[in-house]
């Protein structure tokens, strides 16, 4: 077959970096099943057919582009050549106002592999023994219906699909209502025990999203540190709601004796996590969601709902902050004369990769990017989710600025470039 000419990633993502740009806040607003997420999935899918790739969308929503076996021709899902299949891939809607590289990188990165891996089969350097497939989960943010991962979360049967289509976006339109009118049944949502049984292997390319490569430990003497890491942990998660209910009433006639205002509660409680999280050694707390109901300027609000981020290696001490931010939480709004309710939206224990996966892809990526390093990860990943089901491994590429969840997330071409050798390095080795 003809191929294209590997395109190099840069060029990949320059073709949608118009796609989903938010004015007001800057970087990209891409919430999942947008007009700009599904922009994105048609550029995938156009880039996924362009290489020949057959691609097809799941009872979750994952987009699968499947390059077969060659002289498997019948691009069916049951072909038993796509069982334990190597899956690469990562997700394409992004936090509010997020960077450029979160996500698209590793769908970006992969999609540039294939060609690569493609030109060497045809070449004769590669013979595979096992089906590829780019894979693109929806809802990894969790940025429009709460929860993150969600795709991969109801692929591995680590949320009850019934919780899942209940789950309401800002303006109140269910999980449900949303993937029906995207073509999808809601009542064949949540695990796939067929859908895991094709993944052999899951290997995510990701943005660097902390200064973890650029630390002492790796950087040479020009203060420069390897172009990519190979992923080792996941540091474990969570997501909870804290709604704060108190009375509504006008700004002007209220005297400031009469008030039950959940704001101000919010607002303690917020300096109650930060203080929380600070003396505990690892921890990572934050608060950056806040919904005041109505939400007026002359308005007391009636309810706010504060989201809190909680993060530590030890699941049980994540849970005993949460815990004691709660406690903080009751107190704070009783003297408020609010009442404070808590829901636990999603948690994520801490994730340790696969142990012979990581040591493949440590043994592939020495030799494109010699003194890659292991690195532990604070950010959550689809591939941490599926570790639960099927072996997963990550791959990080350098970010200079270390800043990540905002418009200056950033890669370097050249960086860009070694993550997409590395990647098919790492896959030729497995497939
Ligand atoms: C996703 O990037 C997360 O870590 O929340
Ligand atoms: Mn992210
Ligand atoms: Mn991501």
């Amino acid at each position: 077959m003809d191929l294209l000419p590997a395109a190099p990633v840069t060029a990949l993502l320059a073709a949608i970096e118009d796609t989903g740009r938010d004015g007001r806040r800057g970087g990209y607003s891409r919430p999942v099943y947008s007009a700009a997420e599904r922009d994105l999935r048609e550029w995938f899918t156009a880039e996924a057919s362009r290489r020949r790739l057959s691609v097809e969308t799941d009872a979750n929503g994952i987009l699968w582009a499947w390059w077969d076996l060659p002289g498997d021709g019948s691009g069916s899902e049951s072909a038993p050549e796509r069982r334990g299949a190597l899956v690469t891939g990562s997700h394409l809607d992004s936090v509010p106002g997020g960077g450029a590289f979160d996500g698209p990188l590793g769908v970006a990165s992969a999609l540039a592999a294939v060609d690569l891996l493609q030109a060497r089969e045809k070449d004769g350097g590669l013979t595979r023994n096992r089906a590829l497939a780019v894979a693109v989960f929806p809802e990894e943010e969790g940025s429009r219906f709460g929860v993150a991962c969600l795709g991969s979360r109801l692929l591995a049967g680590a949320i009850d699909p019934a919780k899942a289509l209940s789950l309401r976006d800002a303006d109140g339109n269910t999980f449900a209502d949303v993937v029906r009118a995207n073509g999808l049944d809601p009542d064949l949502m949540g695990r796939d025990d067929d859908a895991l049984g094709r993944i052999g292997d899951f290997v995510e390319l990701h943005v660097e999203q902390g200064r973890g490569l650029n630390t002492e430990e790796f950087t040479d003497a020009a203060g420069r540190g390897p172009a990519v890491a190979v992923g080792g942990s996941i540091l474990g998660h969570g997501r909870w709601r804290f709604s704060i209910t108190g009375q509504g009433n006008h700004a002007g006639t209220t005297l400031m004796t009469d008030r039950a205002d959940p704001m101000v509660a919010a607002a303690q409680l917020i300096v109650a996590v930060r203080q929380t999280a600070a003396a505990q050694a690892g921890a990572r707390a934050t608060v950056g969601r806040l919904e005041p109901v109505p939400g007026g300027t002359n308005v007391i609000a009636s309810r706010v709902d504060v989201w809190l981020d909680v993060r530590h290696p030890e699941d049980a001490v994540t849970a005993a902050l949460v815990e004691k931010i709660h406690g903080q939480a009751q107190k704070i709004a009783a003297f408020e004369g609010c009442t404070v309710e808590l829901t636990e939206e999603s948690l994520s224990g801490t994730v340790h990769f696969d142990a012979a996966l990581q040591r493949s892809l440590e043994q592939s990526v020495a030799r494109t990017v010699p003194g890659a390093p292991v690195l532990a990860t604070g950010a959550g990943h689809d591939a941490g989710v599926l570790a639960a089901r099927v072996p997963t491994g990550m791959l990080f590429v350098r970010n200079p600025s270390g800043i990540s969840h905002s418009p200056e997330e950033y890669v370097e071409d050249a960086d860009a470039e070694a993550g997409v050798a590395a990647l098919a390095d790492a896959l030729q080795d497995l497939l």
